[in-house]
């Protein structure tokens, strides 16, 4: 299969970042399609670390790195990341990166709205505060501006006060103080030179990549218990997260997407509000936390922790069409003398194999547990099957079974080349 698709099939930091980056020496492009940089993908590269929000995790590699139309544009964020990993010797040109035409941006209004609202909410999502809620609303609602619009003042100046149309009021029940349109203006002026150079049609780019038969690795931002759809909304990111989205937040069409490879931890974490069935409040989690080092790249908040639950990843396996999956984090695992694994829920005397959309049986339900064996041996840093001991092993093989799905790769420690592939998802 020529293309592959990486996706979070978990609530997301499941290690994405790593596996695009170890898979992106195979593809030709490195294409993003969805979120924007609430995303924070961690890269370890013979011990130099790399924090991506926004920009695809195959620019490290050097490969061609599209930001597809689908994601969330905040320019400023863009051209200061872009600024960071240069420093970091990785230079980031416009033959290396392109940046849709038709994207919309966040603008710094949108990052007010989402603070303004978290702040006042009695139920809060716990976002990352970064605007991506409020962009994709403006986004459906017809007002966005996207990056070809920095190309056309006049289009701008009509497009802003459209958007504040929108705004004003809804600023002023924030108590927030109004924004300036004319100085709005002139901030965007000034971005255009350094963000249209990046700026072409991504789908025309893709459409010949495709017909001369290169490889094209798409990389997912979040995970599909975020998607807006089929995740646990309302507290979800605002895109659609899952698999099928590669094709729309791309323009490649949705043969495009090929192997589907769910990258999935071997226990559960979460950031932000939510329903989490195998979430623990005990030393087990604590431990879990510390030795996954779980706190998050984007806002530095603790990542819950939890057992794995298997019942969530078979649902996912599912929504994404994953044709495999990459278990990351075994290493995390290490010195449990056992493992629990949730397999189904309990909700009033009925038993469920799959998280119900209702909040109501969401609130009740309690998980049931498989118990496993644990290893007293070290998996962190194993490179080959062989050098993991048996209980793990088997630990792999049962979530295989549970969530009717392979396991392709393996990854047992930060670093790239501490990754184990057990069958290649470009040639399955
Ligand atoms: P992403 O958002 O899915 O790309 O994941 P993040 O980068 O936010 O979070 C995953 C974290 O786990 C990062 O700090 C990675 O460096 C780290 N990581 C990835 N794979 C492994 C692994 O197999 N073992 C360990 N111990 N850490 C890993
Ligand atoms: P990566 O790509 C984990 C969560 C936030 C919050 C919810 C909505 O690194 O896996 P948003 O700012 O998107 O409106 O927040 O989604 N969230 C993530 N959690 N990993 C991410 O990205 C996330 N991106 C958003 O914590 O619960
Ligand atoms: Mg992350």
């Amino acid at each position: 299969m020529a293309n592959v698709t990486v996706i979070g099939a978990q609530w997301g930091d499941e290690g994405k970042g790593k596996l695009v980056d170890w898979l992106s020496n195979r593809a030709d492009v490195v294409v993003r399609f969805q979120g924007g940089h609430n995303a924070g993908h961690t890269l370890v590269v013979e011990g130099k670390t790399y924090k991506l929000s926004l920009l695809p995790s195959g620019v490290v590699q050097g490969k061609l790195s599209v930001i597809g139309n689908g994601v969330v544009v905040d320019p400023w964020h863009l051209l200061s990341e872009i600024e960071k990993i240069g420093g970091q010797g990785v230079a980031i040109t416009p033959d290396l990166l392109v940046l849709a035409d038709n994207a919309c941006l966040i603008l710094p209004l949108h990052r007010d709205l989402d603070q303004a609202r978290e702040a006042a909410a009695a139920n809060k999502i716990g976002t990352t505060g970064r605007g991506i809620g409020p962009a994709y609303e403006d986004k459906v609602g017809r007002r966005a501006i996207r990056v070809a619009d920095l190309a056309d003042r006049s289009a701008l100046e009509a497009k802003i006060d459209r958007l504040l149309a929108h705004h004003t009021p809804l600023r002023r029940g924030l108590g927030l103080p109004d924004v300036d349109a004319g100085a709005l203006l002139a901030e965007l002026e000034t971005l255009a030179p350094q963000i249209l150079p990046f700026a072409r049609p991504a789908w025309l780019l893709l459409d010949e990549i495709v017909k001369s038969g290169k490889r094209v690795l798409f990389e997912g931002a979040q995970g599909a218990l975020l998607d807006v759809d089929h995740g646990t909304y309302p507290y979800v990111t605002s895109s659609n997260t899952v698999a099928g989205q590669a094709a729309a937040g791309s323009g490649i069409g949705p043969r495009g997407a090929g192997y589907v490879l769910g990258i999935v931890k071997a226990y559960t974490t979460r950031v932000g509000e939510g329903p989490f069935p195998t979430e623990l409040f005990d030393a087990v989690g604590q431990r879990l936390g510390e030795r996954g080092h779980e706190f998050g790249t984007v806002t530095g908040r603790a990542r819950r922790c939890g057992w794995f639950d298997a019942a969530l990843v078979r649902q996912s396996v599912a929504l994404n069409g994953i044709s495999g999956i990459a278990l990351t984090k075994l290493d995390v695992l290490d010195g449990f003398e056992t493992l629990k694994v949730c397999v189904g829920y309990k909700v009033g005397g009925e038993t469920l194999s799959y998280f119900p959309a209702g909040l109501k049986a969401q609130a009740s339900l309690e998980p049931v547990y498989e118990e496993l064996d644990g290893w007293s041996e070290t998996t962190a840093g194993a490179r080959d099957t062989r050098d993991l001991p048996a209980n793990a092993i088997k630990y792999v093989r049962r979530i295989e079974e549970l969530i009717g799905a392979p396991v392709a790769l393996l990854s047992t420690s930060p670093e790239r080349d501490d990754t184990i592939l057990m069958r290649d998802p470009f040639q399955d």
